[in-house]
């Protein structure tokens, strides 16, 4: 008989509870989040997304000099050149934009010439290169899609003002860029979630900082994951009037099916993020005069908690923010990779300096002992 590898150690399903590297990034612990030692609610009140996605990878904030210098590097790379444009104008619209991003992503490493270089130096100006125009191909996809010219990025402009900018090809409101940059904040970066992991996994083959983002993109596609903000969106509409939430909620329990938004396999305390984007959520939705969208959500919200002892995720509130800021639903999702980025390149960085190969073991479950047989005779 075959010698068959069977493992005895404990299984942990969905590494629950598994401790897998040490980081210095983000950290949560109860129902606080907090970037390289600051509380969550801290950077919301008072930072821009520039500034955390500075503190992200330099494991400090910038000084006055250092956040003009490096908001004007990111500035400086934004536009995507005619030439590219032109390559992404041949790609097929008529998928989801998560998995047009995706390759897209993968289409910039032929354009960069660092792409094969894993240095130090080669990886930093990747990361700006890359988050610098995360979003302007979301926008460029909006574009395409809908054949309307592709915009460039305007100079000395956030990458929240360009994102709004870009996306609709109008000047965006003031107080909703400033609201739409603290959206990017709350999703820059959370500790070992499934994106990041997959982002740590690749990398830690000494593969290269694209080929990890593309990882990433992938992993955060899911509903499980970034893709639930898209999927609230689709849960509110589908429910339709306030008066047939909780049934939807008993129907969906009942069924053994998960309410989008809701629940997570760290905070059981309440995500904190989730308490900020709320009354965005309220304030958001009265401006455009659909308080119901809010109301509906927060009896989901409130239901889930007293039956299941469940409670909302970023995913759940982020939805009618930004359906609110007239953003197409499954945009969304793009929207978590144009944030996101920032803590997945933190990641690769961390995982580049104390890399060991990430390489688990599977408990055996198959069949055993068995014999070739020609293919006459099977
Ligand atoms: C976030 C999530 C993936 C965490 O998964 P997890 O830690 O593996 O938790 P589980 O799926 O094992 O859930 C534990 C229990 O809560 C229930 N549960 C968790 N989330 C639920 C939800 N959104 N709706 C209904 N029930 C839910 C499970 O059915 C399970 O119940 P049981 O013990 O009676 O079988 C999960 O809560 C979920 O699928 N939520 C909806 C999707 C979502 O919003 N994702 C974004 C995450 S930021």
């Amino acid at each position: 008989m075959a010698e068959v590898n069977i493992y005895e150690g404990a299984i942990d399903k969905g590494l629950e509870g598994v401790v897998a590297c040490t980081t210095s990034i983000s950290f949560i612990v109860g129902n606080t989040l907090n970037y390289r030692g600051y509380t969550i609610e801290d950077l919301a009140a008072n930072s821009t997304f520039e500034e955390v996605v500075f503190l992200l990878w330099n494991n400090r904030l910038p000084n006055k000099a250092e956040l003009t210098a490096f908001s004007a590097e990111l500035n400086k790379n934004m536009a995507l050149s005619p030439e590219f444009i032109a390559v992404l104008k041949t790609l097929p619209t008529n998928v989801h934009p998560m998995a047009w991003l995706r390759t897209a992503v993968s289409l910039l490493a032929h354009w960069d010439t660092d792409a094969n270089d894993n240095s130090i130096e080669a990886n930093s100006r990747k990361a700006v290169r890359l988050t610098a125009k995360m979003g302007a191909l979301v926008t460029a996809f909006e574009a395409i899609r809908n054949k309307r010219e592709v915009l460039a990025p305007k100079a000395d402009k956030s990458i929240a003002y360009n994102f709004m900018y870009m996306l609709k090809g109008a000047e965006p409101e003031a107080d909703l860029v400033k609201l739409f940059d603290t959206c990017l904040i709350l999703h820059a970066d959370h500790e070992l979630n499934c994106s990041a992991f997959a982002t740590r996994v690749t990398t830690s083959s000494l593969s290269d900082m694209h080929s990890a983002i593309v990882s990433a993109i992938g992993a955060l596609k899911g509903p499980l994951h970034g893709g639930a903000n898209e999927q609230v969106m689709v849960m509110l509409a589908k429910i339709g009037t306030i008066e047939k939430a909780q049934q939807f909620v008993q129907d969906a329990l009942s069924a053994k099916e998960k309410v989008m938004g809701i629940g997570h396999r760290v905070y059981k305390d309440g995500d904190p993020r989730a308490a900020i984007l709320r009354k965005f959520s309220e304030q958001l939705t009265k401006k455009i005069g659909k308080p119901e969208l809010y109301e509906m959500s927060a009896l989901i919200d409130d239901t889930m908690n007293k039956q299941k002892g469940l409670m909302p995720n970023v995913d759940f509130y982020s939805a009618t923010v930004y359906h609110s800021m007239g953003i197409p639903t499954d945009i969304f999702t793009p929207i978590f990779a144009v944030s996101r980025i920032a803590g997945w390149i933190a990641h690769a960085n961390e995982q580049y300096e104390k890399n060991r190969i990430y390489r688990p073991r599977g408990k055996w479950q198959g069949k055993e002992g068995l014999n070739w047989q020609p293919v006459e005779q099977r």
